[in-house]
């Protein structure tokens, strides 16, 4: 195993990482049903977020809170949820790299759940 070092490699780690989310069941069915989400258009896009928090990639251009707000008006984010996701997101870099870039990225995952996790407790306590 290697560190993540290329877009190929985000590629990897992302494709396995939506590909588990479809069956959790905690958080597969938001993408599927409640967003239905188009992943030929959703994939891309999480490369080149990725490959912006973890190569200096240029690529993305977006507002990465505003497609979960419009999860949370159709079904409340929780807690239990970011912690879901992040669980899956590290078991697969885990399953698949390793190394510090590998460790980077589960920091800043971890601290964007994290944040957004809370932002939504706050919203949802409203
Ligand atoms: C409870 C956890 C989460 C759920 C259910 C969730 C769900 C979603 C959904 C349904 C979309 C829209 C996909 C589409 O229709 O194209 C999306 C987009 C996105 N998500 Fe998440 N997400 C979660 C956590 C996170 C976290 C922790 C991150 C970052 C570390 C993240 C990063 C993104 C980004 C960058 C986009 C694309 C935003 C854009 O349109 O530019 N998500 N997510």
């Amino acid at each position: 195993m290697h560190d993540i070092a290329s877009r190929d490699d985000i590629k990897v780690f992302v494709d396995a990482f939506y590909g588990g989310m479809k069956s959790d069941d905690l958080v597969g069915h938001i993408f599927l049903d409640v967003m239905q989400v188009d992943w030929s258009h959703h994939l891309p896009k999480m490369y080149d977020f990725w490959e912006m928090l973890l190569l200096d990639g240029s690529h993305y251009k977006g507002a990465p809170m505003r497609p979960h707000m419009e999860v949370n008006q159709k079904e409340p984010l929780t807690m239990a949820h970011f912690d879901r996701w992040f669980e899956l997101f590290s078991a697969t870099l885990d399953a698949h790299f390793v190394g510090p870039k590998t460790e980077e990225a589960k920091t800043k995952a971890l601290n964007i759940a994290q944040t957004w996790a809370y932002k939504f407790k706050l919203i949802n306590e409203q």
